[in-house]
């Protein structure tokens, strides 16, 4: 498979960059072609503008997103990788998935969220967490983001089957970090093909 991972952190030293260099490394091992979107090192701008609304609108689809959507296409998984920021996104993720995925590319409506333009990917997200795994499941953190997650938006793009890695305990001891540097690199060596699919239409670049 050809394996995109789109990593949302500035610092190249980072715990979230070393998580996503370990399930790139486990990709590789597994035989896949790998391939690194690094938003920050390429400045990718993640503000909705009046570009993005009139593309919304169908006109023309703003260049920076065009050559996202073009790398997405070449892939046949995805790998999300960004650190938990108040329970959300950061936003340079959220940016690129509100951008990236739009409305007549990724999906043309909301009441089916299997209902997906584009082809079925592989998806996965890894997310560095400071929290403790207790304190994110016992105040339901945990199932609010698997609902907005796996939910609510990556059916919508097409993600099938799709993985949520809450990595608890990103800030914790030496041995806590390498364990979950293991599990990065484990879930890119076992990546799952991506699911047979009914595709509703053929998407515009693809
Ligand atoms: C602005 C901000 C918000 C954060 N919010 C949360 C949070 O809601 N839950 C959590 O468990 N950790 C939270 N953290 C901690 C980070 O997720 C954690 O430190 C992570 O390891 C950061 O990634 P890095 O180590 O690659 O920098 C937050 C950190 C920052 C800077």
């Amino acid at each position: 498979m050809h394996v995109l991972t789109v990593l949302d952190h500035p610092d190249p030293s980072s715990f979230s960059a070393a998580v996503a260099r370990q399930f790139m490394a486990g990709g590789k091992s597994a035989g896949h072609s790998v391939e690194l979107a690094d938003l920050h090192a390429e400045g990718f701008d993640p503000r909705w503008t009046m570009e993005d609304i009139a593309a919304d609108r169908g006109e023309t689809t703003p260049s920076d997103v065009a050559k996202e959507q073009e790398r997405i296409a070449r892939a046949d998984a995805i790998c999300l990788v960004f650190p938990l920021y108040w329970w959300g996104m950061p936003s340079m993720m959220k940016g690129w998935v509100d951008r990236v995925w739009s409305w007549g590319w990724a999906y043309d409506q909301m009441d089916d969220p299997e209902g997906s333009l584009q082809p079925s990917r592989s998806g996965v997200l890894l997310v560095p967490a400071a929290a403790r795994s207790d304190e994110v499941e016992d105040a339901g953190y945990l199932a609010a983001l698997d609902t907005a997650w796996m939910k609510g938006t990556f059916g919508y793009f097409g993600f099938s089957p799709r993985r949520l890695e809450v990595l608890h305990g990103s800030k914790g001891s030496e041995n806590r970090r390498q364990a979950l540097l293991e599990k990065s690199y484990h879930v890119g060596q076992t990546l799952a093909p991506p699911a047979p699919h009914n595709v509703k239409g053929s998407a515009p670049g693809c």
